[in-house]
């Protein structure tokens, strides 16, 4: 027998292939269609800062601003129609937890300190299994210091986790200074999971309209490429659970990213392109890999091809095309 049951954020889920956070997760018909194709687990969409505050009667902070990434906030975002939201957002919450038996999580989209942290707690009394905080501040602001803007992962962080007794992943960025430093210090903060990576919304300029324009929205499978070697290097090198994120298209994503070390991966990308049935074929490549190598269960090959298990730990820092594998017909 086949065993796919893994454990992320102290929650036990069924299979590790995550519903993360997108237009996918926000309604409950869409909620209950994951868990019919087997989804492990359903990461909302992200309630942004700026909804809880405007139910706080606060300003949006100024470093609000830069952040606000995703299309849907451009072009969906009506910022008249937010006293709703934080209703509406523990509507959903205590609805998916009455209708579906797997775990939500709750996913805020943050940038700072502010009082929205109260709202961790609302969340957890409506219901959420755990609550996934998606930050990003865009190092673009030249009059900050590297230090400044760490910082902020490490307050939000001690401030949501006195709110709450429900664990607490960060889903962050690789733009770090020093990324393994710091992916290990987020580890150590009392953060319960670390999400590598985000895929933020980028801009592109179209040159025939002189506009700017929104870059591919959605993944390629060669973008599993980064959090791959990322979940390698940092799995046992953590105190915390890693969940894999961007690029994991197929079964045999979510089992590289399983063999790197991950606890679970999300998926985001593929449920907009192919559709809910991928999850159902993902599961299905799993117990057919896991049967042919014999392994049955998860944590039986989890980690084994992590960097500090792997024979080779070098391949996970090489990072300049050599001049051999030009030789061999890469020019
Ligand atoms: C249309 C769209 C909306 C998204 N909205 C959110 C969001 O609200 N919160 C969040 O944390 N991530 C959001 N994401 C990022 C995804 O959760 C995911 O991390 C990213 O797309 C990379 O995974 P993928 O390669 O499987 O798509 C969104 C992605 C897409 C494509």
């Amino acid at each position: 027998m086949i065993d796919l049951k893994t454990k992320y954020l102290g929650l036990e889920l069924k299979n590790p292939i995550i519903a993360a956070s997108s237009g996918m997760t926000r309604t409950i018909h869409l909620l209950e269609e994951l868990e019919r194709k087997g989804a492990g687990a359903i990461v909302l969409k992200s309630i942004f800062e700026e909804e809880i505050a405007v139910e706080l009667n606060k300003q949006v902070s100024k470093m609000n601003q830069p952040t606000s990434i995703y299309p849907e906030i451009f072009d969906a975002f009506d910022y008249s129609d937010m006293e709703d939201s934080v209703s509406k957002y523990l509507f959903l919450i205590e609805e998916a937890k009455k209708k579906l038996s797997i775990p939500i999580i709750g996913s805020v989209n943050c940038v700072s300190s502010d009082e929205w942290t109260l709202f961790a707690k609302r969340m957890e009394n409506a219901g959420a299994d755990a609550i996934e905080l998606n930050m990003f501040v865009l190092p673009s602001d030249l009059t900050r210091s590297g230090s400044d803007n760490e910082k902020i992962y490490f307050d939000v962080i001690e401030k949501v986790k006195k709110e709450v007794n429900i664990p607490v992943a960060l889903k962050i960025s690789y733009y770090f200074s020093n990324l393994g430093t710091m992916i290990q210090k987020l580890s150590e903060s009392g953060i319960d999971g670390l999400v590598l990576f985000n895929r933020f919304f980028s801009p592109d300029i179209d040159i025939d309209n002189m506009k700017i324009t929104p870059a591919s929205i959605y993944s390629t499978p060669s973008e599993i490429s980064i959090s791959l070697r990322w979940v390698a290097i940092m799995a046992n090198r953590v105190k915390c659970d890693l969940a894999a994120s961007t690029g994991v298209h197929d079964g045999a994503g979510v089992i590289k990213q399983l063999l790197a070390g991950a606890n679970a991966v999300q998926i985001a990308s593929v449920l907009y392109k192919f559709g809910f049935d991928i999850i159902p074929q993902m599961l299905e490549f799993m117990k057919t890999w896991m049967e042919e190598n014999q392994f049955s269960s998860i944590d039986d090959f989890r980690g084994k091809m992590s960097q500090s298990a792997s024979k080779n730990p070098a391949a996970y820092e090489r990072v300049q095309f050599m001049q051999h594998f030009a030789g061999k017909g890469v020019h």
